[in-house]
């Protein structure tokens, strides 16, 4: 294998009538597209638009396609992922696919190790080019760490790494900022751009237009399996982009009403949580925290303030000393179970911890945490409660009985939060909760967060992205190092002293 140092340049790949149906559906309809070497192109489109099953088709996982794939004007065809790996082609899935078993460089180096003269690993060379690599990246983590040590954030830019280590020529990078801070994104944008001054072909898929514009030279834009537009990202407006995804104008984040009521739902006192590794640090120090019925407080902070352990805390996922209160009566969480009997649900930042069960139908895995103590299921209930959310989310399906593994991302995660709905909760914990999510679907799920508000339901939401928290927040908490450091009303926030008190 080659080093990190050695750059092979990018090809021209180009698709010609590329269809694809699963069964019942059909995903792509004669796709015409080109992307281009040296460049970012830029793959956009709703959740399910097909997006991914193009990039499926690219890297040798789907090969039974209608249409012709050209490299370098060459008519090539995939049946493996081999086949597309050995023809230059790498991908970055939109699901992390680590060991979390192994170490990070471990996981670098799986299938793909560097041997010596006799044949055998040679540990020392693959532990020096996994320190150049994680510099590179800018990664302060040693490679010695446990990948399921590290966050989300971490281990996504890990799954970066990996690819960068092969020696491809077409990088397809499926949403790989859905899970980074800002930092890490700027970070991963200078290693794309060097990619493309190095002729790399770059495809980028993502849901963040301010990202896009900011990376991206070229786009190709999908809807419902259609190719809509593709042209150069200069030449463009963000209006007639989402014109081209959605089919009509939309208008995002747009401010909504408060329903608060002065009745507190939640309230949570002297909260301490000890250093997972670092002996008698703590991770979080003194949180106070109050959500009130029908009120949405948000959660502001840059990774690694403290925002997704403080959710965990209190759900009694992880230990921690609290004196926590429900509707005004004293209750003790030492467990996830005991806190959605108290009327708490949590939908937490990782799809795969989320523990949705793929192989299972969609309406199974919404009546999944709903259980009425009852044993007898009933069927048309389940069906008609999951037909609800299906319609008031938007979650494209042919039908509720669809497994989960054949949804998209967004839609995927779509399912995640209606699940923990139908559990009709008092506080709803949510982090990050429009991950993956279009920018169309993003507005459904505000509209939907916000109607629940209405309804009595309280909200606390943790979030990275301060536009979505400025659109539905009555109040925001910003976190800094395991402190709560600022407490805005929804008037008085703006991105600044969001900002400000974060650093
Ligand atoms: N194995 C499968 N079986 C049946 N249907 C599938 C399968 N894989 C994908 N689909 C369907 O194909 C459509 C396109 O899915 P795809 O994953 O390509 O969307 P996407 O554009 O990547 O969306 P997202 O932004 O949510 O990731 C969706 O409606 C999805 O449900
Ligand atoms: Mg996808």
């Amino acid at each position: 294998m080659s080093t990190v140092n050695e750059h092979k340049s990018g090809l021209k790949l180009e698709l010609s009538g590329i269809s694809k149906s699963f069964p019942g559906v059909k995903v792509l309809s004669g796709v015409n597209l080109t992307f281009y070497p040296g460049k970012v192109n830029a793959l956009m489109g709703e959740n399910g638009a097909g997006k991914s099953t193009l990039l499926k088709i690219l890297t040798g996982i789907y090969s039974d396609y209608e249409g012709q794939i050209f490299m370098d004007d060459k008519a090539v065809t995939f049946t493996s992922l081999k086949d597309a790996k050995l023809a230059g082609i790498a991908m970055i899935h939109q699901e992390l696919s680590l060991i979390t078993q192994l170490t990070v460089s471990e996981n670098l180096f799986l299938g793909q190790e560097i041997n010596d003269a006799w044949s055998l690993p040679n540990k020392k060379k693959m532990g020096e080019v996994a320190q150049a690599l994680l510099d590179k990246l800018g990664l302060k983590f040693s490679v010695d760490t446990l990948v399921s040590q590290l966050s989300v954030g971490e281990q996504q830019m890990l799954e970066i790494a990996r690819v960068l280590l092969t020696d491809a020529r077409i990088i397809l990078m499926d949403e790989p900022t859905s899970a980074l801070s800002d930092k890490e994104i700027l970070r991963l944008h200078e290693v794309i751009r060097q990619l493309t001054i190095e002729g790399k072909t770059i495809v980028y898929i993502s849901h963040k237009m301010d990202e896009l514009f900011r990376i991206a030279d070229n786009y190709v834009v999908l809807r419902d399996g259609v190719v809509t537009g593709q042209g150069k990202m200069t030449e463009i407006s963000e209006e007639a982009l989402i014109r081209m995804m959605v089919g009509r104008d939309i208008v995002v984040n747009k401010k909504i009403n408060s329903s608060a009521q002065s009745q507190s739902a939640l309230i949570v006192n002297n909260l301490f949580m000890a250093h997972p590794t670092i002996k008698g640090k703590l991770r979080l120090d003194h949180i106070n925290l109050e959500v009130k019925k029908g009120e949405i407080v948000g959660i502001f902070g840059l990774m690694g303030a403290g925002r997704s352990e403080l959710l965990h805390c209190i759900f009694g996922a992880y230990k921690s000393s609290a004196s926590i209160a429900i509707n005004g009566k004293s209750v003790v969480i030492k467990s996830p179970r005991e806190a959605i009997a108290n009327g708490l649900a949590f939908v937490t930042e990782d799809r795969k911890e989320e523990g949705l069960v793929l192989d299972l139908p969609l309406t199974s895995n919404i009546n999944l945490t709903k259980s009425d103590g009852s044993w007898v299921v009933n069927e048309a209930k389940e069906l008609a409660l999951s037909n609800d959310f299906i319609q008031k989310l938007g979650i494209k399906t042919p039908s509720a009985q669809q497994l989960c593994k054949n949804l998209s991302g967004g839609n995927q995660q779509k399912v995640v939060l209606s699940k923990w709905l139908a559990t009709e909760p008092d506080v709803l914990m949510l982090d990050e909760p429009t991950r993956g999510i279009d920018l169309n679907a993003k507005n459904d799920i505000y509209e939907l967060i916000k109607s629940l508000a209405d309804s009595g339901m309280s909200i606390l939401m943790a979030s990275s992205e301060i536009p979505e928290l400025l659109a539905i927040c009555d109040r925001i908490l910003v976190m800094s190092e395991g402190k709560i450091t600022a407490s805005f009303s929804a008037d008085e926030a703006n991105e600044d002293k969001l900002l400000k008190a974060a650093i």
